[in-house]
């Protein structure tokens, strides 16, 4: 599949099976972001693969940090909530983090380092498209939560962009590709 091919076959699936990317094909997903774009080559990223153990081990982290934003926001936690933290990583064999790490430099503004590890994000759905595999970017609540951001290693001043679950589709679960039309979204610039 070439490069637009996998642009506009990629859609988001939900619920992905087995095979999760091969050892392989895991490397070349992982080199794809790591070819992002990336204002003086600062590589403001990184990737965390969860997978097996330690996707449960994980998936407790964010259930302890669903019980630590209730009690900050003096709410009772609700018993489901609290399980689906636990085990929403299941919703596919893998899951990468993709992490944005702040890199020291004068010139490069924060804003331009984490936009680095959003494209570092969007080459890992491509080239997993690519490879025939499915996925799906998600953030929600864990990805601003520092207790999160702390059991990934990461400093309070780097962010998560985002929960890429890869896996495969059941044939049932494939999606046609999004319209890729343009109307009112291009202008042309006249003085
Ligand atoms: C930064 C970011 C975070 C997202 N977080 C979630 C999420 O937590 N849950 C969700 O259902 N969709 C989330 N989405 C949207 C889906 O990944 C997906 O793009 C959207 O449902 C449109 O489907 P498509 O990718 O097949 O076009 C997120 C998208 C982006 C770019």
């Amino acid at each position: 599949m070439d490069a637009v091919e996998a642009i506009r076959a990629r859609r988001s699936i939900g619920r992905l099976g087995e095979p999760a990317p091969s050892h392989d094909d895991l490397k070349v997903i992982l080199e794809a972001a790591a070819c992002a774009p990336d204002h003086d080559s600062l590589r403001p990223f990184k990737f965390v693969v969860l997978e097996d153990d330690g996707m449960d081990a994980f998936g407790k982290v964010l259930a302890d940090a669903y019980l630590a934003r209730c009690e900050e926001a003096g709410k009772d936690p609700e018993p489901a909530k609290h399980e689906k933290e636990l085990t929403k990583l299941r919703r596919a064999p893998m899951v990468v983090v993709v992490c944005a790490v702040r890199r020291p430099s004068e010139k490069i503004p924060w804003v331009e380092q984490r936009d680095a590890a959003v494209a570092a994000a969007q080459n890992v759905l491509l080239a997993a498209t690519a490879l025939g595999y499915g996925s799906m970017w998600r953030t929600g609540d864990p990805a601003y939560d520092p207790r999160v951001r702390s059991a990934l290693g990461l400093g309070s001043e780097d962010d998560v962009v985002g929960f890429l679950y890869l896996g495969t589709p059941t044939d049932a679960a494939r999606k046609a590709p999004n319209d890729p039309a343009l109307d009112g979204l291009v202008e042309r610039y006249q003085p």
